[in-house]
Order: structure tokens, then C-alpha cells, then sequence
């Protein structure tokens, strides 16, 4: 039901499309100048002393980058990746043998590491602080603790959602950084970049087009650049103008802000259903027929940012721009006639 959502289908991991368009060094990186300048310094501090890198947490929505990173600080270090994913490590015996099978220097990378079951969390935490694992061998009466000297490894976690990470794994990452929504600056060079890639003809226009009506999201600008390029070949003569991007974006019902059909029900949820908030996640996403988690990664962060929605404790509350999105007048003493 999901994959049949604009956004949903836009943010959707295409693993060939990634690997074509997918920078590998952090010169091709665009955007995140802050974490790149950070980062780029801690590779060059750790190669200049000859060790590893200590470990990093990567968190933001999806698409921003996360994997692309952790692959180029991994080839930034020379360094051998194991890819591994949270929801993928069921028992403690798989990640004693994902930890004792890394050789000094390796990356392991963690994607959706908030997914870590608690009792496997608590097997990395010797492992990340002091490179060693405690393994129960045999059972019953028998059963005895060994404890494994594991290699210098560096641990790279991806999250969407850091705020579910416990404290004590939190603060075994040396380093954590959060990326955001690119700057439409930047989405019109990833744009330009990727249709260079992709072989597409476009004007800088059309790029444009594209970069401000991504939600600042590289993966989805890939996801539309191509959709756009369809409809250029079949529609027009395959060149990429305002033009044409206009029309195409508006086919697959893009608004002129990059909201989609979800983004707008939940912002009319909000207002006609429950009074312009606040309203609670749950209540809404029953509301939206959609998972709360989807609603707080993939939908809320963006149009908070955007100014249409406020994350208070009692819950959230639509925006003077959510009613003017939708062509509603605020209800006058309603919350939302403070904003
Ligand atoms: N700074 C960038 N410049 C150019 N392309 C980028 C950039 N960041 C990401 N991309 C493109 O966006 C795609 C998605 O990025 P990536 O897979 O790294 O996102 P992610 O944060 O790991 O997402 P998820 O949370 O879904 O795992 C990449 O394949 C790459 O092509
Ligand atoms: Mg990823």
C-alpha cells in the first residue's frame, strides 16, 4: 500500500541507480559543509598518526547521504567495508561474528542502528570502547564467559531516528554527526551532476526545477530526475527545460513547494480533524492511514522545517502556512492563530 505513495515510491532506494550516481569521494560531495569539513579533518588527523577512525554516528532522514558517507570515509581510510543493517543481527552470535571476523582498520557499518535489539547493544559497548567481546560459551553448568580481543575496528552507524538510541551507545560514538536538508544552491549542482551521470540533456532552468521541489533530498531528485527524463523523451524532445520539468513534476502531482499528496493530508488532517492541533502522532497516522514511524522520519521533519507544522509536548499543530497551503482560515482562538 505504501510503495503506491508519491514519497514513499521518490525515497525508495534504486541499489543500481545508487551506485551510478553515488559520489565516492569527498570532493564529489556536495552540501553538508560542516560535517564534511569535520569529518574530512578526523580521516586526515587518523591517517597522518596511522590509526583508525573513532567511531561515528550518522543520523538525519532518508536519502540525505548517511551510506554514501560511510563508503567515503571507509575509501577515504583505505579501509575494508562489512555492511550489516540493525533488524539483521537477531542474536548476539551474529554480531560476535561480524566483530571477531574485522581485521584492524575495517569499517563496520551499522545501518538503522536504533533497530539494534537492547541485549545485542549491550555486547558492543565493550566492543566499541575498549576492542574487546565478552561471549558466553556453552550452557548450563558448563557455561563460562571468554572475553576476545577484537582488532581496531571503526564503527559507522546510520540512523534516521537518534533519538531512539540509549544514552550509553550514544556516547561511545566519538564523533556524531546529523545531516539535513540540502539548500536548493546545492540540490542544483546534485541535479546538474547527476543528469551529467545519467546522460540527460538539461538546462540549468530545468535543474532548478528539480532542486526546489525535492523536499532537499538528493535521493529523491535522482528518483525525479529520471521520472522528468521520461517525460521530456516521450512528451517533448528529450531535453530537460523549466518547462518541461514544470509540467512533469505536476503529472506526478509535485506542488510548487515539492509537498505530495501525504504531506497535504496530514496537514488537512491536522486542520480539519482535529481543530488545527495539537494532535499526536498516533492519532494522526490513524487519521492519514499511514505508520507513525513513516510520519516522524520521513513526512514531519521536512514540513517543520518548511514552517507548516510545529512539534510541541501536547502534540502538533498546524502552521499560519499549513492553512494558507491549503486555502483554510485559521479558526480565530485557535492555537494556530498564535503562529
Ligand atoms: N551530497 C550528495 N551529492 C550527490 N549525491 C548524493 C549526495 N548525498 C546523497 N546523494 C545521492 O542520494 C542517494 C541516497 O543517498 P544515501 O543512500 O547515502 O542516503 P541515506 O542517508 O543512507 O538514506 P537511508 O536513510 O534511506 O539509508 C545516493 O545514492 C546518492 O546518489
Ligand atoms: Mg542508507
Amino acid at each position: 500500500m505504501m510503495s503506491e505513495r508519491p514519497l514513499a515510491n521518490l525515497n525508495k532506494p534504486d541499489v543500481a541507480l545508487e551506485m551510478t550516481l553515488r559520489p565516492s569521494l569527498f570532493s564529489d560531495f556536495t552540501g553538508q559543509p560542516k560535517v564534511k569539513e569535520r569529518l574530512e579533518i578526523s580521516v586526515a588527523a587518523a591517517l597522518q598518526r596511522g590509526e583508525s577512525l573513532d567511531h561515528i554516528l550518522l543520523c538525519g532522514p532518508p536519502g540525505l547521504g548517511k551510506t554514501t558517507i560511510a563508503n567515503i570515509l571507509a575509501r577515504a581510510m583505505n579501509a575494508n567495508v562489512k555492511a550489516t543493517s540493525g533488524p539483521t543481527i537477531e542474536k548476539a552470535s551474529d554480531l560476535a561474528g561480524l566483530l571477531t571476523n574485522l581485521e584492524a582498520g575495517d569499517v563496520l557499518f551499522i545501518d538503522e542502528i536504533h533497530r539494534l535489539q537492547k541485549t545485542i547493544e549491550e555486547y558492543l559497548y565493550p566492543a566499541m570502547e575498549d576492542f574487546k567481546l565478552d561471549i558466553i560459551i556453552d550452557q548450563g553448568p558448563n557455561a563460562r564467559s571468554v572475553r576476545l580481543n577484537l582488532p581496531r575496528f571503526t564503527l559507522i552507524g546510520a540512523t534516521t531516528r537518534s533519538g531512539l538510541l540509549s544514552a550509553p551507545l550514544l556516547t561511545r560514538f566519538g564523533m556524531r554527526e546529523r545531516l539535513d536538508y540540502y539548500c536548493v544552491a546545492d540540490m542544483d549542482k546534485i541535479v546538474l551532476r547527476s543528469a551529467n551521470l545519467l546522460n540527460v540533456e538539461i538546462d540549468p532552468a530545468g535543474a532548478h526545477e528539480i532542486a526546489r521541489r525535492c523536499r532537499g533530498t538528493p535521493r529523491i531528485s535522482n528518483n525525479l530526475l529520471r521520472r522528468v527524463r521520461d517525460y521530456a523523451q516521450v512528451r517533448h524532445d528529450g531535453r530537460i527545460t523549466a518547462e518541461v520539468a514544470d509540467k512533469a513534476l505536476a503529472m506526478l502531482e509535485i506542488d510548487e513547494n515539492g509537498l505530495d499528496e501525504m504531506d497535504k493530508r496530514i496537514l488537512e488532517s491536522i486542520i480539519v480533524k482535529f481543530g488545527g492541533g495539537p494532535v499526536g502522532v498516533n492519532s494522526l497516522a490513524v487519521a492519514v492511514g499511514e505508520e507513525p514511524d513513516t510520519i516522524e522520519e520521513v513526512y514531519e521533519p521536512y514540513l517543520i522545517m518548511e514552517g507548516y507544522l510545529n512539534r510541541t509536548a501536547q502534540g502538533r499543530i498546524a502552521t499560519e502556512l499549513s492553512y494558507q497551503k491549503l486555502g483554510l482560515k485559521p479558526k480565530t482562538g485557535s492555537q494556530s492563530a498564535l503562529f
